[in-house]
């Protein structure tokens, strides 16, 4: 049996060029020798004050976008978190295998609670969902970013806890942490790493217009904040790196290789490697766009997250099953 692989992503809209080239992309490679179940993760959402009203169609372009990204529901599930209650069921009966203070160290809760004038308890639970996902479907790898490590590690202490408690059942999950591309950075201010929380010039989306899309690009900071001991700014870098990420998969590194020859002779004019960075990043962005279209005209998204859910829900039905009998409900 192949080993069963399970991930999430929260429905924030839209995806940016860091989660394409850091996890979605690797998702798709991932589906041709393993068993693949992907997750849009609305309860996740609602940790912290969203609007509600704008979720459900967030979900929904998500998996449009999943899908043009090569996530193919044929080969994969792919579902919607919430059309599976049960999450939140294990996530309950995992809750109480859970220690307080483990959960009080997670380093994303301090982050994402600062500042906050709510802090809902559903955001401290939030990594106990996160154990339910994957235990749910007793996946034995996970592919994440590096920022989720530390979830990783307490969902395997959680697995462990409660196969200590009540019998071995659930495997402990792994993560697979890609290590390209999982770290592009701002364009705008490239000592951060890019996201969508940071506000627009710090991210590039998948389904941006092209032309502000050549905007943020060209106006790429590249020489200030130059680090000792690093011979590149980090812009420039995180534009060498865009460039190889964008052109790995032609498998002609040429490019790359002269404009590299150029920054090491001290002739690189940076526009240039602006405009090739922008070609090249186009090269792969177009045929996602031109997917998202197909898929959203053919008007059968509704369709596939149904039979998504449904092919979710057999094992998530089953599993919860054997979980209330070994727990005594
Ligand atoms: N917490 C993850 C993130 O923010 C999303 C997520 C929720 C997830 N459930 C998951 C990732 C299960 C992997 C497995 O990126």
């Amino acid at each position: 049996m192949a080993t069963r692989i399970f991930s999430g992503i929260q429905p924030t809209g839209t995806l940016h060029i860091g989660n394409y080239f850091g996890a979605i992309r690797n998702w798709a490679a991932l589906q041709a020798d393993h068993d693949c179940v992907y997750c849009i993760v609305d309860y996740h959402a609602i940790t912290i004050d969203i609007d509600s009203k704008a979720l459900r169609a967030a979900s929904r372009a998500m998996a449009l976008d999943l899908m043009a990204c090569g996530i193919d529901p044929k080969r994969s599930i792919l579902f919607i978190q919430s059309s599976v209650p049960e999450h939140a069921e294990l996530a309950w009966i995992l809750g109480c295998v859970t220690s307080y203070g483990d959960l009080a160290r997670m380093t994303q809760f301090k982050e994402k609670s600062a500042g906050r004038k709510f802090i809902s308890a559903g955001l401290f639970n939030y990594p106990i969902l996160q154990a339910a996902d994957i235990l749910l479907y007793k996946a034995q790898g996970v592919p994440v970013g590096e920022d989720q490590v530390q979830h990783l590690e307490l969902s395997r202490r959680i697995a462990r806890r409660f196969n200590a408690r009540f019998g071995e059942f659930f495997p402990e999950p792994e993560p697979i942490v890609e290590e390209k591309g999982g770290r592009l950075k701002s364009l705008a201010d490239p000592t951060k790493e890019m996201s969508k929380s940071a506000g627009e010039p710090n991210y590039i989306g998948v389904m941006e217009e092209e032309s502000s899309i050549r905007k943020k690009v060209r106006s790429a900071v590249t020489d200030t904040g130059l680090v000792a001991g690093e011979e590149m700014s980090p812009g420039v870098a995180n534009l060498f790196e865009i460039l190889e990420l964008a052109t790995e998969l032609s498998g002609d590194l040429s490019i790359v290789v002269e404009l590299h020859a150029d920054f090491k002779a001290g002739k690189l004019m940076y526009s240039r490697l602006k405009e090739v960075v922008f070609d090249s990043l186009m090269d792969v962005l177009r045929p996602i766009r031109q997917r998202r279209a197909e898929l959203e005209a053919s008007g059968k998204v509704e369709e596939i997250l149904a039979s998504g859910t449904k092919k979710a829900s057999a094992i998530a039905r089953e599993n919860i099953a054997r979980v209330r009998e070994m727990v005594g409900l």
